[in-house]
């Protein structure tokens, strides 16, 4: 028997060239862990592991010895069993360039053009690029789009990435002329993209070779030029080896093994034997299975071997794919069939390749096999409803039961995740039909977000009618996720027939569908109402198309497509983005080395884009080290009982259990929370214990077996209005100027209204991580953490540990984003990890996978408002009475921060006349909410801002003009009593309008809507305002050291950390001006509380402000000692004047020290007026097209002026632009989080929650920094940038709001709409009623909950 057949059992790949031959090798470890332990090759990146974020992409290149051909694939390695590489070939962002070997194009590019700020998600996106070019030397923008579908980045806002791969794109040109040119600019030199000429600030054109300056953002000179024949070669040694992909394999690990069989009958064979064995295609559904579902698997096989399941055959009916194929495989197959074949036979192939486009990523599409995606069974699978509808017939076949023939019909899926297929069945192949002249096939998918995310609902429709005819002979409808399986309408396909495709059959249609797919009101995935539409929206679209088809045929039967109807139908086309940044340049008697205002490159960025920047985990593990793993909470009001650990223990590798316990009372109490929760939990993902063991797998296993009793207590408050209802609150706030009640009644009009804003998870791409190091004397540890706040750190370790400050030391290399998550919230983990540390006496680590780190962290705080507001017909504002209740979750960390900064931003940039505005910090059983880029202050202005839409609406004017109306100026009083200085918010307004052409615009939407019913389009302007400075005045103060060593060069520290935002590049910069000295002789090497202590969080966007100005402070002390040495010999230079500083005994170290005069707090006893710094402003046009009939939404244009005062590095600058912009577009269009009504988080991970990716950035990007705008209130006349700009996305948000307005008139709705954030297609939809969603009846409680609830 060929099973018996001898068989190897050691793993031969290569990676980056060098061969990897390994006898003891564990199935159950991927290829990211082996790469990041084993080889120690850390550059991949772990961000996620379940394939949603790519950071982890690497490249897959194999042999096709048939074709003689090496084809490469871009694959996440978080889910490659590196069992399943015998014979391939890895490479990893180390093996194509490096800062000592030299840089690949690709990292090169992305480094120079800005696209790199973190850096975490880097090597992941070098990678996708590198596999791109690996296949193609000069791809399009498109193909660019396509490869990138699988990356996600939290901190550019994608714009750099695709600009720096632009000039590597077919897209690259026309030149300016020069032989430098960087074949950047589509529209030429200058104008990046602009139909405009430049208006705000001249080019400049120094292109020298340090990085220092360059024409736009990026120095054109220096850009390295692709050559595809210097790429590595792929392992002759491979092509030579035929016995390594025909040989059978069998791995045996601890607890699984993997077969690779390499004939069918080996397959049958082993499925007999183990019936329950799982078969792993590309391990992309099975994967995330083992490390999110706690499923092990014993027995897997692997089948990519068997010639019957890999193979690709065209009969007289169809295309038979084998169930291995991968889906990319089969994609460019049936592109292929499409080419060749009429049109008319292959309707099925182009539905599916249609709905490949937005099948998960395209790394994922590389793996995942068609036979995978069908025998998941998953009721949101993508293909099965395609499948189903086109009639596919599926070979299986077991070792006795022989080879049967079933068809996808609704019989075939029997319960969720379940099938017909007998356990020892393997499905062999899948035969998609070809289509008939008269037989028509569509494909449709609505999911939060187009590209990369599993689908709300999908279909696949299918009518055949009577030849020369347009009765129905035969119609399939199939749908996914409206039952636990893959569902067919089966009332109306029976219904249907025999009748004629009409308006008659459109309205029975529909009225059947929704008899055919109920939802119950507690469906698992909520949405009902939506998702019932849904169904409709694609029948009514199915409907259009096929008319649209049939009117081709048969124009004397069935009229015409309007052109409204036409474009109802297209599929969405990809559009190639386009952008520009504007700046001012320096002024040409700047001197060179004076890097000031000048795009320099952020520090980091050659490291990161090579993989040689350390991150926490990429630190090699100490001798001795344990890994940790948390035991979390799981009720969200109960009382422990009791906490059993004793199976934990009995776990081989487990080192002990850790809880309160092992606390005293008073060491265990961090502020208002404890380190170990003791004797009840007051929401879901408190920290309980911790177990530490020889490595992660085992601690994380052990802490899933720790038991803890709980004893309910009362109903648990989740939402703002339970929290309403129970009056649960800590405490409440009102800020007042005049008096709203007097002016409320005297106004001419009043309104009034709710609004509420969602929370926003950070997704931060480097998840919380620690390394707590005990130094086993005087007590003393030493933490490296992932803290935007190492002092905090230092001080809340130091108490758990119950000893002094001094004896903790807290370091901070570089955080892979923080946003405000890792302020205060990161010492939950890492106080706890600490306290392992010191109880054992040995280092512990931990990294928390990404569930973990979303269900403990909480993130941006849900806030509800209620207003009041009297106006004039003018739309001048009057009286504003409004009431903000902030959703805190179970501590109060930095809640009453949060709501104060929601009350000073209430009125965002308007003079409002009599405001009395209250904050409520409501105590729920949530976990706590913490701060997040804007603190409070997006929620605060969208409340300001959709009172402005709602009085606009009601005075039927534009709410551009209201707004204008209503804007500050200087010599103004701000609500909190604050006189404004130097306010800029009209040049902002001007100058965005102009560049925009908003008139224009408005009137093209305005005529644009006037044409369509089913697509509107919308277009909105807003204003920012916010104030800088920490609200607690005492947190404004920095602190700076400075060290120079003998040969010159310059160590620098100071308060703040890196989190990508670019501070130490920008403080290496002051200090650059400052001693006068280039760039490259100034290190920042880490933020450590031992060099300054007492600092600071790096928060509140004053980082630069207040740290900049202690780094001046120290370096003006050098300056001055060194004065006289200078004196003497002027033209000596800066490392002889160290030199001889250091021989004439002069200290060449200092201290700089900073606090922020004329700050303080508004006061909510007396109303005295608060005063902050400064306030930065900016304002931002967008336009959008809204799909009305499934709540899809395009951003056509956006424009923004943003004023950072004469910036200190305008690519940070417009980095921080563009990123917050983004950010703030999933905040206000796309990121939901839901929670269960007993305050589960129910979206964990990037598969359930939603972050933009590439395709969500608006077509056209067009960004000025404001020229001529010094502030003199901050390190050399710059402002802070971090926050401000996030909220200008809100100008998406109510672009989106006008075109629903403009959706509902055409329906008869005239009325003051509500209409929350963020606007997800599900609430898009939903406002758009229509005669379809009137066919919908609200979804009524018969006394079950919700599936979830809206906090
Ligand atoms: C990030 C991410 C995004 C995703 N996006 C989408 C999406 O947009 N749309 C969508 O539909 N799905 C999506 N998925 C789900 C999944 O990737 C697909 O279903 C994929 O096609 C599974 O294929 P696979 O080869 O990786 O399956 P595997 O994980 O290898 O296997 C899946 C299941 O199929 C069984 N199986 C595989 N082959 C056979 C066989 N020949 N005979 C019998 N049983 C077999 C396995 O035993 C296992 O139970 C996504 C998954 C991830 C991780
Ligand atoms: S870590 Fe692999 S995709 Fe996120
Ligand atoms: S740079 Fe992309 S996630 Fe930070």
């Amino acid at each position: 028997m060929s099973h018996d057949a001898p068989c190897s059992n050691t793993l031969v790949f290569f990676v980056n060239g060098s061969k990897v031959e390994d006898a003891d090798v564990d199935p159950e470890c991927s290829l990211l862990v082996y790469l990041r332990t084993k080889l120690r090759l850390c550059g991949t990146k772990l961000g996620c592991g379940e394939g949603g974020c790519g950071a982890c992409t690497v490249m897959l290149s194999k042999y096709i010895r048939a074709e003689d051909k090496v084809k490469h694939y871009s694959v996440n390695a978080c889910l490659t069993p590196v069992a399943s590489l015998h014979g391939l070939a890895v490479t990893t962002v180390e093996g194509i360039g490096s800062t000592k070997t030299g840089l690949h194009a690709v990292q090169e590019r992305l480094a120079k053009a800005h696209g790199s700020q973190c850096g975490f998600c880097t090597p992941g996106i070098v990678m996708s690029m590198y596999t791109l070019l690996r296949n193609n030397p000069q791809p399009t923008m498109a193909q660019l789009d396509e490869y990138f579908t699988g990356n996600l980045c939290r901190c550019t806002g994608y714009r750099p990435i695709l600009d720096g791969y632009r000039s590597l794109t077919t897209s690259a040109g026309p030149t300016c002329g020069k032989a430098n040119c960087c074949m950047l600019n589509v529209g030429g030199c200058g104008t990046m993209n602009r139909e405009n000429p430049v208006k705000n600030g001249g080019m400049e054109e120094l292109d020298d070779e340090s990085g220092r300056s360059g024409h736009n953002l990026f120095q054109a000179s220096a850009m390295r030029p692709y050559d595809p024949s210097q790429e590595i070669i792929f392992p002759p040694e491979l092509k030579v080896r035929n016995d390594l992909e025909r040989e059978r394999l069998e791995f045996k690990g601890p607890r699984v093994v993997f077969h690779r069989p390499a004939t069918l009958e080996q397959l049958l064979h082993l499925k007999d034997l183990h019936p329950t064995a799982k078969i792993i295609g590309g391990n992309t559904e099975v994967g995330v299975e083992v490390q999110y579902k706690n499923q092990l698997y014993p027995v897997l096989i692997n089948p990519i071997n068997v010639a019957e399941l890999t193979s690709i055959q065209e009969t007289s009916t169809g295309m038979v794919f084998g169930a291995a194929v991968t889906l990319t495989a089969m994609e460019e197959v049936l592109k292929e069939q499409v080419t060749l074949k009429h049109e008319s036979r292959t309707r099925v192939f182009a539905a599916i390749i249609e709905m490949l486009r937005w099948f998960a990523g395209k790394q994922i599409r590389n793996a995942a096999a068609i036979g995978g995606n069908i025998m998941t069974a998953s009721p949101i699978s993508d293909l099965n409803p395609l499948l189903t509808a086109a009639g596919a017939t599926l070979t299986l076949h077991s070792k006795n039961g022989g080879e049967r023939q079933v068809t996808l019909d609704h019989t075939f899926f029997t319960g969720y995740r379940r099938t017909v297929v007998h356990p020892q069945e393997v499905l062999i192949n899948i035969n998609i039909p070809f289509t008939q002249q008269n037989e028509y096939f569509f494909g449709y998918k609505q999911a939060r977000r187009r590209e990369d995310d599993i689908a709300i609902v999908n279909a696949g429709c299918k009518v055949v009618f009577r030849p020369d005819s347009i009765e129905v002979l035969k119609l399939d409808l199939a749908f996914g996720g409206m039952a636990p399986t893959t569902v067919m309408a089966l009332g109306t396909m029976k219904e249907l027939v025999g009748r004629k495709w009409d308006a008659s059959l459109l309205e029975d249609g529909t009225s059947q569908l929704t008899r055919d797919l109920p939802l119950a009101f507690s469906a698992p995935g909520g949405m009902v109402e939506y998702r019932r539409a849904l169904t409709l929206s694609f029948f009514f679209k199915f409907y259009l198309s096929v008319r649209g088809l049939l009117n081709q045929i048969l124009p004397e039967l069935v009229a015409p497509l309007t052109h409204d109807e036409q474009l109802a139908v297209s599929p969405h086309q990809y559009t190639e983005p386009s952008s520009s940044q504007l700046f001012q340049r320096v002024s040409p008697g700047q001197s060179q080395i004076d890097p000031i205002g000048r795009p320099i490159v952020h520090t980091s960025a050659f490291k990161q884009t090579t993989g040689e920047a350390v991150y926490i985990d990429d630190m090699p593990p100490f001798v001795n080290e344990l890994y940790a793993a948390l035991v979390l909470s799981s009720r969200a009001n109960a009382k422990i009982l009791g906490i059993d650990e004793s199976e934990a223990l009995k776990v081989e590798g487990v080192e002990r259990f850790i809880c309160a316990r092992d606390l005293s009372e008073e060491r265990n109490q961090i502020l208002d929370y404890e380190v170990f929760a003791s004797k009840m939990v007051d929401c879901m993902g408190q920290v309980v214990g911790v177990v530490v063991a020889k490595d992660q797998p085992t601690a994380q296993r052990a802490a899933r077996l720790v038991r803890v009793n709980y004893e309910d207590l009362d109903t648990p408050i989740i939402t703002i209005q339970d929290a309403i209802d129970k009056k649960s609150w800590w405490n409440k706030w009102t800020m007042k100027r005049g008096d709203a009640e007097a002016a409320l009644k005297a106004a001419p009009y009043t309104l009034e209204g709710e609004t509420h804003i969602g929370g926003q998870e950070h997704f931060y791409m480097e998840t919380n991580a620690h390394i707590a190091i005990p130094k086993g004397e005087d007590g003393e540890m030493e933490i490296i953490s992932t803290t935007q706040n190492p002092s905090e750190t230092q001080l809340a370790v130091a108490k758990a540990l119950g000893v002094a400050n001094n004896k903790v030391v807290c370091r901070v290399k570089r955080l892979g984003g923080g946003f405000g998550g890792k302020e205060t919230r990161s010492t939950t983990i890492s106080v706890p990890i600490c306290v392992a540390a010191s109880i054992t006496g040995r280092p512990v680590r931990i990294m928390l996978d990404r569930h973990e780190d979303m269900v403990i962290t909480g993130g941006r705080h849900p806030f509800l408002c209620r207003w009041r507001v009297g106006f004039t017909d003018q739309g001048i504002i009057k009286a504003a009475d409004l009431h903000l209740y902030a959703n805190s979750g179970n501590t109060q960390d930095l809640s009453f921060a949060v709501v104060h900064r929601s009350l000073y931003s209430t009125c965002n940039a308007y003079n409002w006349q009599n405001v009395s505005t209250t904050g409520y910090a409501c105590k729920t059983n949530l976990p706590s909410n913490t701060a997040f880029r804007g603190f409070g202050a997006p929620q605060g202005m969208f409340c300001s801002e959709d009172i402005m839409e709602r009085v606009a609406q009601h005075l039927h004017m534009d709410p551009k003009v209201v707004r204008e109306r209503n804007l500050y100026k200087s010599g103004d009083t701000t609500h909190f009593g604050q006189v404004i200085e130097r306010c800029t918010v009209s040049r902002c307004w001007e100058e965005v309008l102009d560049q925009s052409d908003y008139s224009t615009l408005r009137a093209n939407v305005q005529k644009f809507n006037s044409e369509h019913t089913y697509k509107k389009r919308g277009v909105s302007v807003v204003p920012v305002m916010f104030s800088i400075s920490f609200t607690l005045s005492w947190l404004n103060q920095a602190g700076a050291l400075i060290l120079i060593y003998r040969d010159g060069s310059v160590l620098l520290s100071h308060g703040g950390t890196e989190m990508g935002q670019g501070l130490h590049t920008k403080m290496i910069q002051v200090a650059s001006r400052a001693l006068g000295i280039p760039t490259d002789l100034i290190h920042i090497s880490e933020t450590v509380t031992d060099k300054v202590p007492n600092t600071s969080p790096t928060a509140a966007s004053v980082s630069s402000d207040i740290n900049g100005m202690a780094v001046l402070e120290a370096c003006n002390k050098i300056k001055e000692r060194l004065k006289p040495i200078i004196a003497k010999d002027p033209k000596a230079g800066w490392k002889s004047w160290v030199e001889r500083a250091f021989l004439e005994t002069i200290s060449l170290s200092a201290t700089g020290y900073y606090y922020t005069p004329g700050i303080w707090g508004y006061n909510f006893e007396t109303h005295e007026p608060g005063n902050f710094n400064y306030f930065c402003y900016g304002a931002a046009v967008s336009e959008v097209e809204i799909d009305c009939l499934t709540g899809d939404h395009s951003v056509l244009q956006t424009d923004i002026v943003m004023d950072v005062g004469d910036s200190l590095n305008p690519a940070i600058d417009v980095g921080q632009v563009e990123g917050a912009f983004m950010q703030g577009l999933g905040l206000f269009t796309m990121e939901e989080l839901r929670y269960s009504p007993s305050g589960a988080l129910l979206t964990r991970g990037p598969g359930a929650y939603k972050i933009p990716g590439f395709q969500s950035i608006p077509h056209k990007l067009n960004v000025s920094l404001l020229r001529d705008a010094p502030n003199p209130r901050a390190v050399f006349s710059s402002k802070a940038v971090g926050e401000p700009p996030l909220f200008l996305a809100a100008s998406v948000f109510f672009a989106i709001r006008n075109a629903v307005e403009a959706a509902r008139k055409d329906h008869g709705l005239q009325d003051i709409f509500r209409f929350d954030s963020p606007a997800t297609a599900e609430h898009i939809r939903m406002a758009c009623q229509d005669f379809l969603t009137k066919k919908i009846e609200p979804a009524v409680s018969k006394g079950e909950k919700p599936w979830s609830v809206t906090v």
